[in-house]
């Protein structure tokens, strides 16, 4: 098992990628937090599963955005499973708008889940790390759309840009302490984030046009991904994004 003595948090877990890492984690032998805003039931569904197959996990709720409660979720994990190796920023939210119609309210919403919610949680996370002493793991859900541009959803591609250049800067200065940083960025996996396209068979299609492998991403493909970083296999990797997106951020017009 690769992730043997290990504990992890993963934020946005009760759904769709981030509970297939932490399962994926817990497979591998680590104790997992899941995280979570509002969907009690599903966390502790994820939690039931882990712990029907013989691992150790436990759901607390902490809203990526307020700094007390991403402490309280490190202070229970820590008080529940002795320490804290892996820290997954893996919750995130996004509304589709032409740009000129965009309210601010909606652009202030992604970039604090998105991205203020990656900085309090690496922050908080990383801290934790320092005072054990012997490294650590930050793993960002980001997405191809950290490089690749959206219409209609600038302010998700902002906040995900943004996470590009905090994963790349606090890699540098983590770096003494033997913590890397490193973002996963996923294409089109299926999950509940894109419910809106899942219904919709014409829009389906557009979007498989845009993916040279012509199909969805599972969320076990990704956890598998995020398992390695996580893993003492990827001790010399950081300051970098991985994409798992069947070849879309190389699409290209052919006429
Ligand atoms: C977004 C999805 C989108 C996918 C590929 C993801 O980051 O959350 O809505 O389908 O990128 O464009």
């Amino acid at each position: 098992m690769r992730l043997e003595g290990k504990v992890a948090i993963v934020t946005g877990s009760a759904t769709g990628i981030g509970r297939a890492c932490a399962q994926a984690m817990s497979r591998e032998g680590a104790c997992v937090t899941i995280d979570y805003v509002g969907l009690a039931d599903e966390a502790n569904q994820v939690v039931d599963d882990i712990e029907r197959d013989g691992g150790k996990a436990m759901a607390v709720a902490a809203d990526v955005t307020k700094w007390d409660q991403v402490q309280n979720l490190v202070d229970k994990t820590v008080s529940q499973f002795g320490r804290l190796d892996i820290m997954q920023n893996n919750a995130g939210w996004e509304k589709k708008y032409p740009f000129l119609d965009m309210p601010l309210d909606i652009y202030q919403r992604a970039i604090d889940i998105n991205l203020t919610g990656t900085w309090i949680g690496s922050q908080i996370a990383a801290r934790q790390m320092v005072k054990q002493g012997d490294g650590g793991r930050i793993i960002n859900t980001s997405s191809v759309h950290e490089d690749l541009a959206m219409p209609t959803n600038a302010a998700y591609c902002a906040s995900k840009g943004g996470i590009r250049m905090l994963m790349r800067t606090i890699a540098v200065e983590l770096a003494p302490h033997k913590i890397t940083v490193n973002d996963i960025a996923p294409g089109a996996i299926f999950t509940p984030i894109d419910k809106e396209i899942e219904e919709n068979p014409k829009v389906e299609e557009q979007l498989m046009s845009e993916i040279p492998l012509h199909r969805w991403g599972k969320p076990e493909e990704v956890a598998d991904l995020a398992v390695f970083l996580a893993s003492d296999s990827a001790a010399y990797i950081t300051g970098s994004t991985y994409f798992i997106d069947g070849g879309m951020i190389r699409q290209s017009g052919s006429l």
